[in-house]
């Protein structure tokens, strides 16, 4: 139950809702990527239960690599600043078809971010895949290619993803009201 210390969650999206959604663009993917062998970017650490549910719904066979990529400061705000702590190299990715996997596009700070970082490998192609998508809050023109759900109004948590490292355990998505 919220108390004094811990914010009140509204119920966006059930894992049920979640695992249909994901299935579907599964099946997107498949369709898209039948006659060769795509990489699968994870951008942790938000991004790690798309990844796990999304990737065990594909039917092509996938690679996966991970990428560590910090941009929110504490609290519900960017601080507007990226850094690509660590992530795969010319070895894992060069000429290979990429898709990066994200738990959500907000500024489209950290993505671009991640797209940059990548492209320095050459790898063949780089496509996005994004849980959520909240493209009103978009400062750096960036569009992916496979969406969950679009949404606004919502600090989000759950399903990955956090507030201050806690709630990433939810099986759910969850919003918190924010006037940003
Ligand atoms: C979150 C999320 C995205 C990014 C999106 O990561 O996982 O990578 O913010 O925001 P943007 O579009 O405004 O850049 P966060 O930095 O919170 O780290 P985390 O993945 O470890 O939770």
């Amino acid at each position: 139950m919220p108390n004094d210390h811990e914010p009140a969650l509204t119920p966006l999206w059930t894992s049920q809702e979640i695992a249909v959604r994901v299935t579907l663009i599964a099946e997107e993917i498949d369709r898209d990527y039948s006659d060769t062998a795509p990489v699968l970017i994870g951008a942790l650490k938000g991004a790690f239960i798309f990844l796990a549910d999304l990737m065990r719904k594909i039917q092509t066979p996938v690679e996966v690599e991970f990428m560590r990529v910090s941009s929110y400061e504490s609290g519900t705000e960017s601080s507007g600043e990226v850094q690509v702590d660590w992530g795969p190299t010319g070895d894992a990715i060069g000429g290979r078809h990429i898709i990066v996997v994200e738990d959500i596009i907000d500024t489209g700070i950290t993505t671009t971010a991640v797209v940059e970082y990548l492209k320095q490998f050459a790898p063949s192609s780089i496509r996005i895949c994004t849980l959520l998508d909240r493209p009103e809050r978009r400062i750096v023109e960036i569009e992916p290619d496979y969406t969950g759900f679009n949404f606004s109004d919502y600090f989000v948590v759950g399903y990955g993803l956090d507030l201050d490292q806690k709630y990433r355990q939810l099986p759910g998505i969850h919003g918190l009201a924010t006037n940003t």
